[in-house]
């Protein structure tokens, strides 16, 4: 995002909009919107629960205090409100009222989530610069990924952020590698088995196995499309040693997560249980090449939630070949790229 176009057009939309530097940092709106999103003030006015009085007591919240944020909803465009007290949606408003992780409420708008919860570790961004702590855990006391096991809803609504959207890519992906060809491959960190169920729909002759933190999310998945025994998913950790004898070990959106040390560990983990004539792809999508990055707003998000990084095709290149991992192919499936790697002595 950061390239000279994007910088430009960006600051040209600061102009027009007349917004100061004030209103692009503060935090009092976005924190207004979440904590109306979390106590889902737009359904109950859709219900007819228009006072602040009416709303506060559906909420369990403090009518004078709720009042106060629902005016800086209103001053902001969000709400309207009458000369009777009672508040309405606007057209922006009216978004609220899309459930979470359905469309445009992500989860991380709902602050009783695991997402909601990580976007406030921002508030440590400083500090992160300073110590190099991932923001997260150093707010809770947990990382992240321990949060959203100890909250299988939060997990759901996390596997379907990831899922969506991903119809016509896992498309592009199916047709972009021979998969089949791999006979059967473990899906590292497959989340809800979206993407190998694609695969295995576009590749008949293929086997596979989901491994994440969870095991059940994926299960269900294959069960409600029927893959039989050619799917089938396990809980585990990619941080230790892997199941071996597979084909292929998929990493599709993972690296990222992850600081250099643990893609090494990861990727070292999946060449050991590939060796020797197994295969190690990478699915993403890239940072660009020209040392900016491709997504500023994810690259951070990446850095407070788990001290990952979005990174270039050459960066994990680069970790690979730390490993002893050597790109074999690289294909293009739209805006990702489908990266094979084996060991480096074949
Ligand atoms: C960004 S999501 C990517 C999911 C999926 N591969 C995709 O492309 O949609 C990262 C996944 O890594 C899983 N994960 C995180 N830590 C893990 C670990 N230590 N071992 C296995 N999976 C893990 C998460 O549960 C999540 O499903």
């Amino acid at each position: 995002m950061a390239t000279f176009e994007a910088t430009a057009e960006a600051a040209a939309k600061n102009l027009e909009s007349g917004r100061t530097l004030r209103e692009l940092s503060d935090l009092f709106t976005p924190m207004a919107i979440r904590v109306a999103i979390t106590l889902r003030i737009a359904q109950k006015i859709d219900a007819g629960r228009l006072t602040a009085e009416a709303l506060a007591a559906d909420t369990a919240t403090d009518a004078d205090v709720l009042e106060r944020v629902l005016l800086h909803l209103v001053t902001i465009g969000v709400l309207t409100r009458n000369d009777r007290g009672e508040f309405g949606l606007t057209r922006i408003g009216e978004d609220m009222l899309v459930e979470n992780g359905k469309a445009a409420n992500p989860p991380w708008l709902d602050l009783n989530t695991v997402a909601g919860r990580a976007e406030l570790a921002f508030t440590r961004l400083l500090d992160v610069a300073r110590t190099g702590e991932v923001a997260y855990s150093a707010q809770y006391g947990t990382s992240f990924w321990d949060d959203l096991t100890r909250d299988p809803s939060s997990g759901t609504d996390f596997d379907v952020v990831m899922a969506g959207g991903m119809e016509r890519r896992i498309r592009e992906i199916a047709e972009a590698y021979d998969w089949g060809a791999l006979g059967s491959v473990v899906d590292v960190g497959g989340g809800n088995g979206t993407l190998l169920t694609g695969l295995l729909h576009a590749h008949p002759r293929l086997r596979g196995t989901v491994l994440d933190r969870h095991a059940e999310p994926a299960l269900r998945t294959f069960e409600d499309v029927g893959l039989g025994e050619r799917a089938t998913a396990t809980t585990g950790s990619f941080l230790d040693p892997l199941p071996p004898g597979a084909g292929g070990y998929i990493l599709s959106r993972i690296q990222s997560d992850w600081n250099d040390a643990d893609v090494r560990t990861i990727l070292s983990h999946c060449l050991e249980a590939a060796r020797p004539h197994g295969k190690v792809i990478v699915v993403d999508e890239f940072a660009t090449e020209e040392g900016v990055r491709c997504d500023s707003e994810d690259d951070l998000r990446m850095l407070v939630y788990y001290g990952g990084k979005e990174r270039t095709m050459e960066q994990v290149r680069a970790l690979a070949a730390d490993v002893g991992l050597s790109v074999e192919s690289l294909r293009k499936a739209a805006d990702w790229t489908v990266m094979e790697l084996a060991p480096a002595e074949n």
